[in-house]
Protein backbone atom coordinates (compact mmCIF):
# COMPACT_ATOMS: atom_id res chain seq x y z
CA UNK A 1 0.00 0.00 0.00
CA UNK A 2 2.17 2.54 -0.77
CA UNK A 3 2.13 5.93 -1.54
CA UNK A 4 -1.12 6.28 0.76
CA UNK A 5 -1.64 7.98 3.92
CA UNK A 6 -2.14 6.45 7.52
CA UNK A 7 -5.88 7.41 7.64
CA UNK A 8 -6.60 6.31 3.96
CA UNK A 9 -4.60 2.90 5.07
CA UNK A 10 -6.94 3.07 8.53
CA UNK A 11 -9.67 3.67 6.18
CA UNK A 12 -8.90 0.06 4.02
CA UNK A 13 -8.36 -1.62 7.02
CA UNK A 14 -12.12 -1.20 8.44
CA UNK A 15 -12.85 -1.71 5.07
CA UNK A 16 -11.11 -5.10 5.47
CA UNK A 17 -10.33 -5.92 8.61
CA UNK A 18 -7.61 -8.17 9.35
CA UNK A 19 -7.72 -9.59 5.76
CA UNK A 20 -5.99 -9.22 2.81
CA UNK A 21 -6.30 -6.04 1.29
CA UNK A 22 -6.57 -4.20 -2.40
CA UNK A 23 -2.31 -3.39 -2.70
CA UNK A 24 -2.79 -0.51 -5.25
CA UNK A 25 -5.69 1.60 -4.26
CA UNK A 26 -5.53 4.72 -6.25
CA UNK A 27 -7.12 7.12 -3.35
CA UNK A 28 -9.31 10.24 -4.86
CA UNK A 29 -11.84 11.86 -2.68
CA UNK A 30 -14.19 10.63 -4.25
CA UNK A 31 -13.33 6.76 -3.82
CA UNK A 32 -11.95 8.08 0.02
CA UNK A 33 -15.83 9.31 0.77
CA UNK A 34 -16.83 5.85 -0.76
CA UNK A 35 -14.70 3.65 1.61
CA UNK A 36 -16.37 6.02 4.38
CA UNK A 37 -19.92 4.66 3.97
CA UNK A 38 -21.16 3.51 6.96
CA UNK A 39 -25.89 2.92 7.16
CA UNK A 40 -26.66 5.47 9.64
CA UNK A 41 -29.61 4.02 11.53
CA UNK A 42 -29.17 6.70 14.74
CA UNK A 43 -30.51 10.22 13.77
CA UNK A 44 -30.53 13.67 15.29
CA UNK A 45 -34.07 15.51 15.59
CA UNK A 46 -32.20 18.17 13.09
CA UNK A 47 -34.08 19.31 9.98
CA UNK A 48 -32.48 18.37 6.35
CA UNK A 49 -30.02 21.52 5.89
CA UNK A 50 -31.95 23.55 2.78
CA UNK A 51 -31.22 21.92 -0.81
CA UNK A 52 -30.27 18.56 0.46
CA UNK A 53 -33.23 16.63 -1.35
CA UNK A 54 -32.49 18.52 -4.36
CA UNK A 55 -29.04 18.40 -4.14
CA UNK A 56 -29.55 14.38 -3.96
CA UNK A 57 -31.64 14.60 -7.10
CA UNK A 58 -29.22 16.04 -8.96
CA UNK A 59 -26.76 13.23 -7.83
CA UNK A 60 -29.37 11.06 -8.60
CA UNK A 61 -30.07 12.12 -12.14
CA UNK A 62 -26.72 12.10 -13.15
CA UNK A 63 -26.80 8.14 -12.53
CA UNK A 64 -26.54 6.81 -15.79
CA UNK A 65 -30.40 5.89 -17.21
CA UNK A 66 -30.90 2.67 -19.53
CA UNK A 67 -31.88 4.15 -22.78
CA UNK A 68 -32.30 7.56 -21.17
CA UNK A 69 -35.58 6.14 -20.47
CA UNK A 70 -35.06 7.96 -16.53
CA UNK A 71 -37.81 5.01 -15.59
CA UNK A 72 -37.62 6.21 -12.05
CA UNK A 73 -38.92 8.07 -9.38
CA UNK A 74 -38.46 9.37 -6.05
CA UNK A 75 -41.18 9.79 -3.17
CA UNK A 76 -39.44 12.22 -0.11
CA UNK A 77 -41.71 11.60 2.95
CA UNK A 78 -41.35 14.42 4.86
CA UNK A 79 -44.25 14.46 6.19
CA UNK A 80 -44.28 13.23 9.92
CA UNK A 81 -47.43 11.62 10.60
CA UNK A 82 -47.62 10.07 7.16
CA UNK A 83 -43.90 8.72 8.34
CA UNK A 84 -46.03 7.18 11.58
CA UNK A 85 -48.60 5.32 8.72
CA UNK A 86 -45.45 3.67 7.36
CA UNK A 87 -43.85 2.96 10.07
CA UNK A 88 -46.29 1.40 11.96
CA UNK A 89 -47.60 -0.68 8.94
CA UNK A 90 -44.33 -1.74 8.80
CA UNK A 91 -43.91 -2.38 12.35
CA UNK A 92 -47.24 -4.49 11.98
CA UNK A 93 -45.05 -6.74 9.99
CA UNK A 94 -41.24 -7.23 11.18
CA UNK A 95 -39.64 -6.81 14.31
CA UNK A 96 -40.15 -2.93 16.08
CA UNK A 97 -36.90 -2.89 17.86
CA UNK A 98 -35.49 -3.11 13.71
CA UNK A 99 -37.28 0.02 12.81
CA UNK A 100 -36.85 3.34 14.73
CA UNK A 101 -34.51 5.15 12.65
CA UNK A 102 -37.75 5.73 10.46
CA UNK A 103 -39.24 7.73 13.21
CA UNK A 104 -36.31 9.31 13.91
CA UNK A 105 -34.99 9.99 10.22
CA UNK A 106 -36.56 13.49 8.92
CA UNK A 107 -37.15 11.83 5.88
CA UNK A 108 -37.82 8.42 4.55
CA UNK A 109 -37.20 8.58 0.39
CA UNK A 110 -39.37 5.90 -1.44
CA UNK A 111 -37.13 4.92 -4.28
CA UNK A 112 -39.38 4.16 -7.12
CA UNK A 113 -39.03 1.38 -10.49
CA UNK A 114 -41.01 3.65 -12.73
CA UNK A 115 -42.23 2.96 -15.60
CA UNK A 116 -45.88 4.93 -15.74
CA UNK A 117 -44.82 7.67 -17.12
CA UNK A 118 -43.17 5.39 -19.93
CA UNK A 119 -46.63 3.82 -20.31
CA UNK A 120 -48.40 6.97 -20.22
CA UNK A 121 -46.34 8.82 -22.97
CA UNK A 122 -46.77 6.06 -25.53
CA UNK A 123 -50.45 5.66 -24.90
CA UNK A 124 -50.61 9.35 -25.99
CA UNK A 125 -48.98 8.69 -28.88
CA UNK A 126 -51.68 6.10 -29.91
CA UNK A 127 -48.78 3.44 -28.77
CA UNK A 128 -48.91 0.31 -26.99
CA UNK A 129 -46.52 -0.16 -24.42
CA UNK A 130 -46.53 -3.96 -24.46
CA UNK A 131 -42.73 -3.93 -24.05
CA UNK A 132 -43.00 -2.93 -20.43
CA UNK A 133 -45.05 -6.49 -19.76
CA UNK A 134 -41.64 -8.16 -19.49
CA UNK A 135 -39.50 -8.56 -16.93
CA UNK A 136 -36.82 -7.04 -18.46
CA UNK A 137 -38.36 -3.17 -18.23
CA UNK A 138 -39.09 -4.12 -14.41
CA UNK A 139 -35.45 -4.89 -14.50
CA UNK A 140 -34.65 -2.20 -16.33
CA UNK A 141 -36.62 0.18 -13.83
CA UNK A 142 -35.32 -0.97 -10.66
CA UNK A 143 -31.70 -0.99 -11.78
CA UNK A 144 -32.28 2.84 -13.10
CA UNK A 145 -33.47 3.04 -9.11
CA UNK A 146 -30.71 1.70 -7.44
CA UNK A 147 -28.52 3.33 -9.47
CA UNK A 148 -30.07 7.11 -9.07
CA UNK A 149 -30.28 5.83 -5.26
CA UNK A 150 -26.94 5.25 -4.76
CA UNK A 151 -25.41 8.39 -6.25
CA UNK A 152 -28.12 10.29 -4.14
CA UNK A 153 -26.75 8.42 -0.96
CA UNK A 154 -23.52 9.23 -2.02
CA UNK A 155 -24.12 12.68 -2.09
CA UNK A 156 -25.96 12.98 1.35
CA UNK A 157 -23.13 11.47 3.07
CA UNK A 158 -20.60 14.56 1.45
CA UNK A 159 -22.89 17.04 3.21
CA UNK A 160 -22.85 15.46 6.71
CA UNK A 161 -26.15 13.38 6.43
CA UNK A 162 -26.38 9.29 7.05
CA UNK A 163 -28.25 7.20 5.29
CA UNK A 164 -29.56 3.75 5.22
CA UNK A 165 -31.37 1.56 2.81
CA UNK A 166 -34.94 -0.09 3.84
CA UNK A 167 -35.39 -3.09 1.55
CA UNK A 168 -38.28 -3.92 4.63
CA UNK A 169 -40.65 -1.32 2.52
CA UNK A 170 -41.25 -4.25 0.09
CA UNK A 171 -42.57 -6.19 2.84
CA UNK A 172 -45.31 -4.00 3.01
CA UNK A 173 -45.81 -3.60 -1.05
CA UNK A 174 -49.28 -3.41 -1.24
CA UNK A 175 -50.06 -1.46 1.59
CA UNK A 176 -47.58 1.73 0.94
CA UNK A 177 -48.51 1.25 -3.01
CA UNK A 178 -52.08 2.69 -1.63
CA UNK A 179 -50.44 4.64 1.39
CA UNK A 180 -48.34 7.20 -1.34
CA UNK A 181 -50.68 6.94 -4.22
CA UNK A 182 -48.20 4.99 -6.38
CA UNK A 183 -49.82 5.00 -10.05
CA UNK A 184 -49.83 1.32 -12.32
CA UNK A 185 -46.70 0.72 -13.27
CA UNK A 186 -44.63 1.77 -10.21
CA UNK A 187 -43.06 -0.36 -7.85
CA UNK A 188 -40.85 0.99 -4.18
CA UNK A 189 -37.86 -0.68 -4.94
CA UNK A 190 -36.86 0.27 -1.22
CA UNK A 191 -37.23 3.01 1.02
CA UNK A 192 -33.91 5.09 2.64
CA UNK A 193 -34.20 6.84 5.92
CA UNK A 194 -32.11 10.23 5.69
CA UNK A 195 -31.06 12.71 8.45
CA UNK A 196 -27.92 13.71 10.62
CA UNK A 197 -25.93 10.80 12.00
CA UNK A 198 -26.27 11.35 15.71
CA UNK A 199 -22.36 11.17 16.77
CA UNK A 200 -23.38 9.21 20.49
CA UNK A 201 -24.60 6.56 18.54
CA UNK A 202 -22.91 5.91 14.91
CA UNK A 203 -21.86 2.46 14.12
CA UNK A 204 -18.57 1.46 12.96
CA UNK A 205 -17.16 0.92 8.70
CA UNK A 206 -18.59 -2.43 8.31
CA UNK A 207 -16.38 -4.87 7.01
CA UNK A 208 -16.41 -6.24 3.65
CA UNK A 209 -15.18 -9.73 2.11
CA UNK A 210 -11.51 -10.01 0.77
CA UNK A 211 -11.79 -8.99 -2.99
CA UNK A 212 -10.79 -12.08 -4.35
CA UNK A 213 -14.31 -13.14 -3.04
CA UNK A 214 -16.15 -11.11 -6.04
CA UNK A 215 -13.65 -10.19 -8.66
CA UNK A 216 -12.90 -12.27 -11.04
CA UNK A 217 -10.48 -11.70 -14.30
CA UNK A 218 -11.84 -12.97 -17.39
CA UNK A 219 -13.69 -16.07 -16.46
CA UNK A 220 -15.77 -17.14 -13.51
CA UNK A 221 -13.61 -18.91 -10.74
CA UNK A 222 -16.46 -20.90 -8.80
CA UNK A 223 -14.39 -22.08 -6.10
CA UNK A 224 -11.52 -19.50 -5.20
CA UNK A 225 -13.83 -17.65 -2.70
CA UNK A 226 -13.73 -20.52 -0.24
CA UNK A 227 -10.03 -19.59 0.75
CA UNK A 228 -11.42 -16.08 1.75
CA UNK A 229 -14.87 -17.32 3.77
CA UNK A 230 -13.13 -17.74 7.25
CA UNK A 231 -11.20 -14.56 7.15
CA UNK A 232 -14.43 -12.72 6.66
CA UNK A 233 -15.87 -14.67 9.27
CA UNK A 234 -13.11 -13.57 11.49
CA UNK A 235 -13.45 -9.84 10.67
CA UNK A 236 -17.39 -9.61 10.73
CA UNK A 237 -16.71 -11.06 14.03
CA UNK A 238 -14.35 -8.65 15.20
CA UNK A 239 -16.92 -6.09 14.01
CA UNK A 240 -20.07 -7.53 15.76
CA UNK A 241 -17.59 -7.53 19.23
CA UNK A 242 -16.65 -4.16 18.82
CA UNK A 243 -20.15 -2.86 17.83
CA UNK A 244 -21.15 -4.50 21.06
CA UNK A 245 -23.76 -6.43 18.95
CA UNK A 246 -25.64 -9.97 19.56
CA UNK A 247 -22.87 -12.72 18.94
CA UNK A 248 -23.83 -14.39 15.67
CA UNK A 249 -21.65 -15.71 12.82
CA UNK A 250 -21.99 -14.86 8.95
CA UNK A 251 -22.44 -17.78 8.12
CA UNK A 252 -25.35 -19.03 9.93
CA UNK A 253 -27.19 -15.50 9.81
CA UNK A 254 -26.25 -16.43 5.55
CA UNK A 255 -28.00 -19.62 6.43
CA UNK A 256 -30.65 -18.32 7.98
CA UNK A 257 -31.41 -15.75 5.59
CA UNK A 258 -31.67 -18.38 2.82
CA UNK A 259 -33.61 -20.78 4.56
CA UNK A 260 -36.68 -18.75 6.75
CA UNK A 261 -40.14 -17.73 5.95
CA UNK A 262 -40.02 -15.59 8.18
CA UNK A 263 -36.57 -13.47 7.29
CA UNK A 264 -38.85 -13.11 3.78
CA UNK A 265 -41.99 -11.94 5.43
CA UNK A 266 -44.79 -10.43 3.38
CA UNK A 267 -41.94 -10.08 0.63
CA UNK A 268 -43.04 -14.01 -0.69
CA UNK A 269 -46.14 -11.91 -1.74
CA UNK A 270 -44.11 -9.45 -4.20
CA UNK A 271 -45.06 -11.25 -7.55
CA UNK A 272 -48.08 -10.91 -7.32
CA UNK A 273 -48.22 -7.55 -6.16
CA UNK A 274 -45.60 -6.64 -8.70
CA UNK A 275 -47.99 -8.45 -11.43
CA UNK A 276 -50.99 -6.61 -9.88
CA UNK A 277 -49.44 -3.10 -9.99
CA UNK A 278 -49.28 -4.26 -14.06
CA UNK A 279 -45.31 -5.01 -14.56
CA UNK A 280 -46.58 -8.83 -16.04
CA UNK A 281 -42.83 -10.40 -16.02
CA UNK A 282 -42.98 -12.24 -19.21
C1 LIG B 1 -31.18 -2.82 -0.99
C2 LIG B 1 -30.82 -2.75 0.48
C3 LIG B 1 -31.81 -2.92 1.44
C4 LIG B 1 -31.51 -2.81 2.80
N1 LIG B 1 -32.52 -2.92 3.72
C5 LIG B 1 -32.27 -2.71 5.04
C6 LIG B 1 -33.34 -2.71 5.99
O1 LIG B 1 -34.50 -2.95 5.65
N2 LIG B 1 -33.04 -2.45 7.29
C7 LIG B 1 -31.76 -2.17 7.69
O2 LIG B 1 -31.56 -1.93 8.88
N3 LIG B 1 -30.72 -2.16 6.80
C8 LIG B 1 -30.95 -2.40 5.50
N4 LIG B 1 -29.92 -2.36 4.57
C9 LIG B 1 -28.56 -1.99 5.02
C10 LIG B 1 -27.62 -3.18 5.06
O3 LIG B 1 -27.94 -3.99 6.16
C11 LIG B 1 -26.19 -2.64 5.15
O4 LIG B 1 -25.88 -1.93 3.97
C12 LIG B 1 -25.18 -3.78 5.33
O5 LIG B 1 -25.36 -4.38 6.59
C13 LIG B 1 -23.74 -3.26 5.23
O6 LIG B 1 -23.54 -2.26 6.20
P1 LIG B 1 -23.05 -0.81 5.80
O7 LIG B 1 -24.04 -0.22 4.85
O8 LIG B 1 -22.97 -0.05 7.11
O9 LIG B 1 -21.70 -0.95 5.18
C14 LIG B 1 -30.18 -2.53 3.22
C15 LIG B 1 -29.18 -2.40 2.24
C16 LIG B 1 -29.49 -2.50 0.89
C17 LIG B 1 -28.40 -2.33 -0.14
Amino acid sequence: MTGLTNAQIDLLRQRYGNQVKPEKVIMTPVVEAMLRHKSVRTFLPDALPEGAIETMVAAAQSASTSSALNQWSLVAVTDVALKKEIHDTVAREVKVDRLPWILEAPALLLWVADTSRSAAITRDQGGDPFVLNYLDSFLMASVDATLAAQNASLAAESIGLGIVYLGVMRNIAKELASIINLPEHAFVTFGMALGRPDPSRTSAIRPRPAQPVVLHYNRYNQEDYRDYVEGYEQASQDFRIQQKMSPKTWKGALHNSMTSMEYLGGRKELREMVVEKGFKLL
